[in-house]
């Protein structure tokens, strides 16, 4: 089975479901001697099959990466509410709202039917840890399981449902925060100190993802015993990334001048570039997954056809910045030099 240890360079391009992960920035990434995550949420199992074909045969060392589904929640009147607050917004963008569906799952199962029968070298979960069963499935056709957790708590209920890594995501990360719980508040712990808290309970292997976007970043992070390093924004504007172009060009806008974590776009908590969707609606978003994506998807759709980038997520980390337009090869070979090739930390292990 794969180990994050063996990477030649260890820069992983993190998953970016929404468009911005592709099978051409995974490959470049493998390419330079990393390696990279398809974003299976959101995405059908037919066109993640495909996505999967792209890299099969040419690209030895790659991920999927899949949304847990949680509960539905009894948040009916709390979506109802915002469903009213939002019409302003269907008016504005001439969108129809939907009828939010509780109880639609991504079509989780079917994915991991998918990559049961079609096996990849390893398959990483966020938004909840994968069961023993699921975890069980996949270590049978010799993938390499992955958790994302920004709590000990969280690493260690993943521990015990067999994960064999775990991505430990800080405060800092852009897009959707990884917590297994849909009202967990932000404890904006960051993502170095997540390392040191977690890398103290546990000898699993760690990832470090959350506002690395230079060299000493990913230094420290493997200094404070991560294995390898796992980054977002530091590709959304790579060309290989599908990232809308409205998007991109907010990252380097300098209308844009901090980012926020939010459920206003998806009932989940999730960092992004403060915009006027965001100051609008914040305050009033419940924290009900999946209702509230169902609910802003037209209007983020509509948004996009417009350009107009007050009403789109523009999912960021704190490190947007240092986010450049250079191919993604290059900036992980460039991040790798100017991290002055470390060996990870003496806690690291695979
Ligand atoms: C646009 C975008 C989409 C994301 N989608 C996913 C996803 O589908 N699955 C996931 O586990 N994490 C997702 N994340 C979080 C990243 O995997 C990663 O944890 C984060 O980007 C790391 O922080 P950084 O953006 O500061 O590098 C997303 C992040 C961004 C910016």
């Amino acid at each position: 089975m794969f180990a994050f240890s063996e990477l030649r360079i260890p820069v992983i391009a993190a998953p970016m479901a929404g468009g911005p992960s592709t099978p051409e920035l995974v490959a470049a990434v493998a390419e330079a001697g990393g390696t990279g995550f398809l974003a299976a949420g959101y995405k059908s199992p037919e066109t993640l099959r495909e996505q999967i074909e792209r890299l099969r045969g040419d690209v030895p060392v790659f991920g999927v990466n899949l949304f847990v589904p949680g509960e539905p929640s009894d948040r009916g009147e709390a979506v109802a509410a915002y469903l009213e607050e939002l019409r302003g917004e269907a008016e504005r963008y001439a969108a129809k709202l939907p009828q939010p569906d509780p109880s639609d799952r991504d079509r989780f199962e079917e994915k991991l039917d998918l990559l049961e029968r079609e096996p990849v070298p390893i398959v990483s979960f966020t938004f909840g840890a994968p069961s023993p069963a699921a975890v069980e499935r996949l270590h049978r056709v010799g993938t390499h399981v992955v958790a994302s957790v920004t709590t000990v708590e969280e690493a260690r209920r993943a521990e015990h449902n067999g994960a064999d890594t775990l991505t430990v995501q800080g405060s800092e990360a852009g897009g959707h925060r990884a917590t297994f719980h849909v009202d967990t508040p932000d404890d904006e712990v960051s993502t170095l100190e997540l390392l040191v808290r977690v890398r103290a309970d546990t000898e699993l292997p760690l990832l470090a993802a959350g506002g690395i976007s230079d060299g000493t970043d990913i230094a420290n992070a493997l200094r404070a015993g991560a294995t390898a390093v796992q980054l977002g924004t530091a590709y959304l504007r790579c060309p290989e990334a599908g990232t809308n172009g409205a998007h991109k060009d907010a990252l380097i806008d300098p209308r844009f001048t901090e980012t926020a974590v939010t459920r206003a776009f998806s009932g989940r908590n999730a960092r992004g570039l403060r915009n006027r969707f965001i100051d609008e609606h914040d305050a009033t978003a419940p924290a009900a997954y999946p209702e509230v994506n169902q609910l802003t998807k037209p209007l983020r759709a509509a948004a996009a056809a417009q350009a107009d980038q007050d009403g789109l997520a523009l999912w960021a980390g704190t490190g947007y910045r240092e986010a450049g337009d250079d191919p993604a090869a290059r900036i992980t070979a460039r991040l790798w030099e100017e991290a002055g090739s470390p060996v990870p930390g003496d806690f690291a292990r695979s």
